[in-house]
């Protein structure tokens, strides 16, 4: 394991702190002292994020490179001796959800089962968690495809193995975060969102090797390039769980399983067209296509971002995206809108980012095109006749971390 945020998950974070930040913690742990009448042991945080490359090959064991968002989900949590659990969520009407840390059953529906998940999961693989009494207040956007469930998990995930001690590593919390969701809540996500929130590093983006977990901080500065990352959120909303997901994971398994190889990354670029060539379903080809073009693209951002180049790498999201829309087969038409808006308004590269059907893009523009790109965005959306996008820069923040 390489980078520097493989030390146990109770060590205080992954660095740097979001303007605010303090000021927030705070009012969440006035919150708590009100909801249940004594204050918190600790206040942690944990990030959405966006992907900057290397989209749905984190479950044919590929390459990702995705940063952390300044926006946070916020816990505020009590270890207690006995087995309740309670939960509370500053951003979901309907009070404190009161469950058993000791009878939790994969299935549990409702906001709810996204921290209750992690507790099952963390005893599960023998960890000692008894109850918990947790406030959370979150400002990453919902289903915007820019990883809120996972923030929610690892920012459980964190407060639990300090406060219970558990002397996991954040890798490891990742990891039973990915489980939590896979099992406890039904989605069969990959590990790219959970192991971002927990082990990104501020002004970074996080290679990952979701093979072996190997990872790498990628230096990413925007600022000293004079360039800007936009995000722009459709408000089209996506539900991963809605059978798609799944289907692109299937036919992947499938190709991998013609293939003869363990998983689709074991196809390397070079030998691409004769392994296309031995495959009989077209779309089954196309999907193969797309996660071996996408993790030599993973490899080649990677490799110009550390020669210094990251003016470079444009035409490499755009060409991610082109193959997410065309291969793949995840885009819609709000997201190709979004791409086609920033290239025309003269951005270095756009693309969608996450699982796709909606959620957000991401553009990568010079500084002083960001209102101009913006601009005519929101103003072919409009033209279209979809609602106004929310666009706004994405700035490399840390991973998971106690705040007080
Ligand atoms: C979602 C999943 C991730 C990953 C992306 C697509 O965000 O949670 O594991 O598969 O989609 O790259």
């Amino acid at each position: 394991m390489t980078g520097g945020t493989s030390g146990t998950a109770g060590t205080s974070g992954t660095g740097g702190t979001v303007p605010g930040e303090t000021a927030r913690a705070r009012q969440v742990a006035d919150a708590f002292r009100e909801l249940y009448g004594t204050a918190p042991d600790g206040v942690w945080a944990a990030p959405g994020r966006v992907n900057l490359i290397g989209e749905h090959t984190d479950y044919n064991d590929g390459f990702v490179m995705p940063l952390a968002l300044p926006n946070t989900v916020l816990a505020a949590v009590s270890r207690r001796d006995d087995d309740l659990l309670r939960l509370h969520s500053a951003d979901v009407p309907g009070g404190v959800v009161e469950l058993r840390a000791d009878v939790l059953e994969p299935g549990d529906g409702g906001w709810a089962a996204y921290p209750a998940g992690v507790v099952w999961a963390l005893r599960g693989a023998g960890h000692r968690v008894t109850g918990a009494d947790v406030h959370l207040a979150s400002d990453v956007p919902v289903g915007a495809g820019l990883s809120s469930s996972a923030a929610l998990e690892v920012v459980t995930a964190l407060a639990c193995a300090d406060l219970f001690d558990l002397g996991l590593l954040r890798w490891q919390l990742a990891r039973l975060c990915q489980r939590a969701e896979n099992v406890y809540v039904g989605v069969p996500c990959g590990i790219m969102d959970q192991t971002a929130a927990a082990c990104c590093a501020e002004g970074h983006a996080l290679h990952l090797d979701t093979r072996d977990l190997a990872q790498r901080q990628v230096p990413f500065d925007l600022a000293g390039a004079g360039l800007r990352l936009l995000v722009v959120d459709t408000g089209v909303r996506h539900a991963l769980g809605d059978g798609e997901y799944a289907t692109r994971r299937e036919r992947c398994e499938e190709g991998a399983h013609a293939l003869g190889v363990q998983a689709l990354r074991d196809v390397a670029l070079e030998r691409m067209d004769e392994a296309l060539a031995q495959l009989s379903d077209p779309v089954v080809r196309r999907r193969v296509r797309h996660v071996v073009t996408e993790n030599a693209r993973v490899e080649e951002v990677v490799a110009r971002l550390e020669a210094g180049r990251i003016r470079t790498i444009g035409p490499l999201l755009t060409a991610g995206h082109s193959s997410l829309r065309d291969d793949f087969e995840v885009s819609c038409p709000e997201l190709d809108l979004v791409v086609e808006a920033a290239l025309g308004a003269g951005a270095l590269g756009a693309r969608m980012t996450g699982a796709g059907f909606g959620g957000s893009a991401i553009a990568l523009v010079d500084e002083g095109d960001a209102d101009a790109v913006a601009k005519a965005v929101t103003e072919a959306f409009a033209t279209a006749g979809h609602g106004a996008p929310r666009i706004f820069p994405a700035v490399p923040a840390a991973g998971a971390r106690r705040l007080l």
